[in-house]
């Protein structure tokens, strides 16, 4: 059994929300189903798939306009949040401390959350990958973890690009993950890879060890893409 979650990132309309549990609603899978969507399309109900965010506030309520909190998402009847996406890491200047914080508000409000690491292009190339993934999972996991966590592997420099990591590369940064994880307590936490995942590559990528699941961006976005994806697995 694996874990295929989409993230729908700034895209789509409650409509195409609809339409897309509908196209999932009689399909035989015994894989965890997750859509991580725009707030706005929370509330949307489905029988098989559970709905996350893609980003909660690290406050809990407060004068931050515009700010969402983990309880505010949990209300909506959501189960999950990604925390620390690259493009937030990226564009909103996310770093690993404040990432931390939002996964502990994320367990606090009784929300999963995927918490992201990866590196970027000018890490890889200056041989930091193993570096950047270890201290990602380090100092992006809050102490304690009283709840359940996902930690999800994305190489930023794939993300969008079409580009993904050999197979050595996915399963030496998973393994690296895994034994991180293991190290700090937290053995049988899931492991997703992201990035540039699509139903030709998905089953080859999750047949590498310690790959529990995928987060793929453009290709959940349509039941064409999504489906073969989540069907390319037991
Ligand atoms: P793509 O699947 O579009 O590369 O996006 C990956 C991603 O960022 C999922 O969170």
């Amino acid at each position: 059994m694996k874990i295929i979650a989409g993230n729908w990132k700034m895209n789509g309309s409650r409509e195409n929300l609809v339409n897309m549990v509908a196209a999932l609603q009689n399909i035989e899978t015994e894989n965890t189903v997750v859509l991580c969507v725009p707030y706005t399309m929370l509330g949307v109900t489905s029988d098989n798939i559970a709905l996350g965010a893609q980003d909660v506030s690290t406050h809990d309520h407060g004068a931050y306009t515009g700010e969402v909190s983990a309880q505010m998402v949990a209300d909506t009847g959501a189960k999950y949040t990604i925390v620390g996406h690259s493009e937030r890491r990226q564009y909103h200047g996310e770093t690993n401390d404040i990432v931390r914080q939002k996964a502990a508000s994320a367990l606090a409000a009784g929300l999963t959350p995927i918490i992201c690491v990866g590196e970027t292009m000018d890490e890889k190339q200056a041989g930091k990958t193993m570096e950047i993934i270890e201290s990602g999972v380090r100092e992006s996991i809050p102490n304690d973890v009283n709840g359940k966590i996902i930690v999800a592997y994305e190489p930023r420099w794939a993300i969008g690009a079409g580009l993904t990591p050999t197979d050595e590369e996915i399963a030496a940064a998973h393994k690296l993950i895994a034994d991180t994880l293991s190290d700090i307590g937290l053995d049988g936490t899931p492991v997703l890879y992201g990035a540039s995942v699509k139903g030709s590559n998905a089953a080859q990528i999750m047949s590498i060890p310690n790959v529990d699941g995928v987060l793929v961006g453009g290709a959940s976005l349509k039941p064409d893409d999504f489906i073969p994806i989540i069907t390319s697995v037991k």
